[in-house]
């Protein structure tokens, strides 16, 4: 667009608010969900590290335990309350990583922030490396925790704001694929490194991560920006080059100038029901409006953080985190790494049917399924475990246990294929221009909060100490109720937006309610209605510009209403 002063004019046409798309453009939006490899590799490490034999030996100083010295191997370990903290700690640096990122996203750009995260991380992650006991791995574990947090809030904010209408679900689909492998490669790192006798015990699956903050600085340093972002900035010139690049195609092409020019009119719609004000009043915007009202902030952000806290009380992390204690005392099953093997196998094979399904039946269908599947998988894991799979003296009855692991995966499988990708697509896709950033930034804080409590308290409610629940088998009543609550969240509260530009989304939020959201269908344009259909807007100029055509556009149409 040399020169500028080219004129948009926008579309009434609802079928052309968004350009055609090449495969170059995909291979862009896909490469963001890379992200989700940091967000599973460092939650996957730390639980198999902590269980190293040499970095038990390094971290409280005792010998190796001999041969046959049953009492010397039972007191082999860190003692809890450092587990819990190094484990925890994480989580208390993502959950303000992604709160301070969402702020971050809005000044200094979506890609940006996800490269500053990157570089947050290594520092952590150097930190890590050098320790040798919890003086610096604590600290190395909270501002890692830091740039993941910043990572995993803002690729979820970049994918849905450069994706395609039609793959954006399966696309961020995609970023939980990555969040799923990243768990997988880092039980296999740690397996493979688990009986080292050096530092490289716990150094080497460390260290491996560079390789993915590297991958994903250098990669998103090539990657354009959200157009949305340069919207949102008033850098239409900018937001008009980089929507090109992320749809491939040429800048001066009527499908770009339509789609930008939605994207404008939409902003400035929203601009007009949000005002801008102060750094505080703008974090309150995001919880103005009744709560009751569909389509109020205060509503959207509260999905957000119900959304993303119910995915975690889905129980998911009990499996992954405590699944290798609880499998092991169910009696049959020796070997730890194999249990861990298949369920985070599972988790890998199952997350691709998402890329179909999330398109093909919607994200509120989906969600809907896969809470009564895991009722019903958590609710049968318990009645076994209550009844046939009970312990009878020393007897088990490998039958029945086969079966609870065999429902387990089950239900790992209705996870992967529905609430782990779709409480990340709804996240991205709900929240108006305005507050997306933080709104994003708010929810994913919920799930790393969630995702902290589950790992502090299951431990008491599966403990067999005296003080813990000793629940056994008992817990899985407890997620299938839960999974309950998430069934009825998910009818009540959560709006398909499958094949919606994120515009037709916030118009849908208006125009209806979660329940009956997946009948509704664009019958206009944000450009037809702030006028820029008829005066356009220059995009070499600047928002005041395009206010300035807005409000002329609304005193003609009152003075054509007053005529
Ligand atoms: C969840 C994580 C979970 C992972 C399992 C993610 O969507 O947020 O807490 O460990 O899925 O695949």
């Amino acid at each position: 667009m040399p020169g500028g002063g080219v004129v948009i004019t926008g579309t009434t046409d609802t079928s052309r608010i968004e350009a055609p798309v090449t495969v170059k453009a995909y291979f862009i939006c896909a490469f963001a969900a890379f992200g989700g490899i940091f967000f599973g590799y460092d939650t996957g490490w730390m639980g198999g590290v902590l269980a190293m034999p040499y970095f038990i030996r390094q971290y409280t100083g005792k010998p190796y335990p001999a041969a046959g010295d049953t009492v010397a191997k039972a007191a082999f370990h860190l003692p809890a309350s450092d587990q819990s903290l190094t484990t925890s700690i994480l989580s208390c640096g993502t959950f303000f990583g992604a709160l301070i990122a969402g702020d971050l996203a809005d000044a200094i750009g979506r890609r940006t922030t996800i490269i500053a995260g990157c570089g947050i991380f290594t520092i952590g992650c150097i930190l890590e490396i050098a320790s040798t006991g919890l003086g610096l791995m604590v600290p190395g574990r909270l501002i890692a925790g830091v740039g993941v947090g910043f990572i995993s809030a803002i690729v979820i904010l970049y994918m849905s704001e450069i994706a395609p209408k039609k793959v954006r679900g399966a696309v961020v689909s995609g970023y939980q694929f990555c969040i799923t492998i990243g768990i997988l490669l880092a039980n296999c790192v740690v397996y493979a490194t688990q009986n080292r006798d050096d530092t490289g015990s716990y150094r080497i699956p460390i260290g491996i991560q560079f390789l993915w903050a590297v991958i994903l600085a250098i990669g998103l340093f090539i990657l354009p920006e959200s157009p949305r972002y340069y919207v949102k900035k008033g850098k239409l010139e900018k937001a008009a080059k980089a929507l090109a690049s992320v749809r491939g195609q040429p800048i001066d092409s009527d499908y770009i100038q339509d789609e930008l020019a939605e994207i404008i009119a939409n902003h400035e719609y929203e601009m007009q029901v949000i005002p801008q004000t102060t750094w505080i009043g703008s974090w309150a915007n995001c919880f103005r409006g009744s709560i009751f009202k569909g389509v109020s902030n205060s509503r959207r952000t509260t999905v957000g953080i119900l959304m993303q806290m119910m995915q975690q009380l889905t129980g998911i992390n009990f499996i992954f985190y405590f699944g290798t204690v609880f499998f092991t005392s169910l009696g049959t099953i020796s070997n730890p790494f194999l249990i861990t093997l298949i369920t985070t196998l599972v988790n890998v094979c199952s997350t691709p049917i998402s890329f179909w399904a999330v398109e093909r039946f919607g994200r509120r269908t989906l969600l809907i399924v896969g809470a009564s599947g895991m009722v019903i998988m958590q609710f049968i894991v318990g009645i076994i475990g209550v009844t046939a799979g009970k312990e009878q003296g020393t007897k088990t009855n490998h039958a029945a246990v086969s079966a609870m692991v065999a429902f387990i995966c089950f239900n790992i499988s209705f996870f992967a294929a529905t609430w782990g990708p779709c409480a990340w697509v709804v996240i991205g896709e709900i929240f108006p221009i305005p507050i997306r950033s933080r709104g994003v930034g708010i929810s994913t804080s919920s799930n790393w909060f969630w995702n902290c409590i589950i790992a502090v308290i299951t431990p008491y409610l599966v403990g067999t100490s005296p003080g813990d629940a000793n629940l056994g088998a008992k817990v899985f009543f407890l997620w299938g109720s839960l999974c309950c609550l998430s069934l009825a969240f998910a009818y009540f509260f959560v709006p398909e937006t499958k094949g919606l530009s994120l515009e037709q989304v916030d118009k849908m939020m208006e125009e209806s309610n979660a329940r009956h959201s997946a009948k509704w269908v664009p019958h206009s344009t944000f450009a037809h209605e702030m006028g820029l259909t008829k005066k356009g807007v220059s995009i070499s100029g600047t928002n005041a510009d395009i206010k300035a055509a807005v409000i002329q556009h609304e005193a003609e149409t009152k003075n054509e209403t007053d005529l």
